[in-house]
């Protein structure tokens, strides 16, 4: 599966989503994209809120996607702006990414593409 990942789609995917976000508080529009391991795509943006420490990163409404749309693992994740620039997961959103993707999970970052392991490395397990 890690050699079929259209890197190109998952990325433009994620650019798209990012159109989406509602971000009155930092304007920053983040979009994420992963694709899932029965082929599906999900996408998520970010949904800020007047508390800002509630805000809702791209990478948490695309776990709810991938909840609500029949769940399933995350195989490979981009998370882009608005304006195509490559974002990388914050602490809160790579442990989410680890829950539902697992150390084998792909990740776009400014190194090339690396597995969850080495984006989280020594991660939380319960
Ligand atoms: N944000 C994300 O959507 N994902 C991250 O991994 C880090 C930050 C959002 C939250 C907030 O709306 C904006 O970026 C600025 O922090």
């Amino acid at each position: 599966m890690a050699s079929t990942v259209d890197w190109t789609a998952l990325r433009a995917a994620a650019v798209r989503a990012a159109a989406l976000a509602y971000c009155p508080y930092s304007n920053l529009r983040v979009g994420a994209a992963a694709l899932c391991d029965d082929g599906r795509t999900v996408v998520g943006c970010n949904v800020e809120n007047g508390s800002f420490g509630l805000t809702l990163c791209a990478e948490c409404t695309m776990a709810g996607q991938l909840r609500l749309t029949g769940g399933g693992r995350f195989v490979a994740v981009a998370c882009r702006s608005a304006a195509g620039e490559l974002l990388m997961p914050c602490g809160r959103c790579r442990q989410l990414l680890q829950e539902l993707g697992g150390p084998d999970c792909l990740v776009d970052t400014p190194r090339g593409v690396l597995p969850m392991r080495e984006v989280l490395p020594d991660a939380f397990e319960f």
